[in-house]
């Protein structure tokens, strides 16, 4: 009987998901242990270090699970216990190895040889969709958009990574504040969590000042590292903030992971021609599948209630008709935008019930509904 409850208790314990890695307890084995007593119910569940981020929510979650399982008035004891060294290694080899297991069964291949390197995100098999927000110029909105776009996914419920793969210009730690920094556990790295959304970026790990000393190599091993060695923990999305242009960074990001879809983002201008045979090269020197436009600064509207186009009109539907995608969305230039980025709270959840929220949600729903792409690249389909 006893065993029974404890079973009972231990199974509860184990469903419980863990906020930093996005496992169950079960799956990372961290139970310590979990004693029924006449005093009551006393559990201990190993973390990752005494720097795990979230130990109160973790703590909350694990409480809760027991309660709902135990009769009223059982006490229940919770306790929060370090790692050691060991311990941790072997917690980042789990880590590493849930990684590829969520990459499908494919995955069990590639384990082996050269595929060791190769990102769980690259597998065919893989579930997360890749979204790459790209523009044909700087200074758009790329990365408004990929934070925006990334916490209106996560606000809808749905399992959200971003990556800012604009490594030599990162902009993603000061537009969502994170908290805590990324928890390197063996060999793995564990994304810090903002609003729901896992983030990486170099920005985590270089001192603004000191960014340029950072280049070259470096910075490529770094994407490298973000694809392979970050603990994604196969979300739903991945939004990319790309680096401007076609450059060596945004082709290994194409590179490596195959099922990226590719998003151009642009102003109303109606430059159409132009831009879009830039936007049209981009999609073909990475040999991305195009999916949708995204026009952004759309138009001011004054406390009055009248709307400016400042930047002209009509830009975003020029652009897809030529391009022959469509046009996902058109977000208005508001104050809000900007100053939600400059204080780490983007605009979506600075004024969650406001017009560009509604605009992102919106371009969420458009995302969500058009589905995975059914080709990608071709040279990487496997027959
Ligand atoms: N809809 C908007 N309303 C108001 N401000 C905006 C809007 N979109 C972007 N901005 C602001 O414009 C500036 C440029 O945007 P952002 O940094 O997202 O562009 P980017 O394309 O990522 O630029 P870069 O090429 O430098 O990476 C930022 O200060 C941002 O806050
Ligand atoms: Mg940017």
């Amino acid at each position: 009987m006893l065993a029974d409850r404890e079973m009972a208790l231990r199974e509860a314990v184990e469903r419980v998901v863990d906020p930093v890695f996005f496992q169950t307890i079960g799956e990372l084995a961290t139970v310590r242990t979990l004693r029924l007593s006449r005093r009551g119910v006393e559990a201990v569940v190993a973390v990752a270090s005494e720097h795990y981020p979230l130990p109160d929510e973790l703590h909350a979650r694990v409480v809760a699970a027991l309660t709902g399982v135990v009769e009223a008035g059982v006490e229940v004891t919770v306790e929060l216990e370090a790692m050691d060294e060991d311990e941790r290694a072997a917690l980042g080899e789990r880590l590493h190895e849930l990684g590829l297991a969520a990459a499908g069964p494919a995955g069990a291949g590639e384990r082996t040889g050269a595929d060791e390197r190769r990102s769980p995100l690259a597998s065919p098999q893989s579930r997360t969709r890749v979204l790459a927000i790209a523009s044909g110029k700087g200074g758009v909105g790329k990365s408004t958009v990929t934070v925006n776009l990334a916490v209106a996914l996560a606000q809808a419920g749905h399992s959200v990574g971003l990556l800012d793969a604009d490594i030599y210009g990162f902009s993603v730690p000061r537009m969502l504040d994170v908290g805590h920094p990324p928890m390197v556990v063996g060999r793995t790295i564990v994304p810090p969590v903002a609003f729901g959304v896992r983030v990486m970026s170099t920005g985590f790990f270089v001192d603004e000042d000191k960014a340029i000393a950072w280049r070259g190599p470096m910075l490529h091993k770094a994407l490298e590292q973000f694809l392979v060695d970050v603990h994604w923990a196969a979300p739903e999305f991945l939004v990319v903030d790309m680096p401007p242009g076609t450059g060596d960074v945004a082709l290994s990001v194409a590179q490596q992971l195959p099922r990226c879809e590719l998003y151009v983002v642009t102003t109303p201008q109606p430059a159409a021609q132009r831009v879009a045979q830039r936007a049209g090269a981009l999609a073909r020197q990475l040999r991305l599948p195009l999916r949708g436009v995204v026009e952004n600064m759309s138009w001011f509207t004054t406390p009055d209630g009248t709307r400016y186009e400042l930047f002209g009109a009509g830009g975003g539907a020029e652009l897809a008709a030529t391009l022959d995608v469509p046009l996902l969305a058109r977000i208005p230039l508001v104050p809000a935008v900007r100053e939600g980025a400059d204080d780490g709270r983007p605009v979506v959840v600075a004024d969650a019930g406001g017009e560009v929220a509604q605009v992102f949600a919106d371009l969420a729903a458009a995302v969500v509904a058009l589905g995975p792409a059914r080709v990608y690249r071709t040279e990487l389909r496997i027959s």
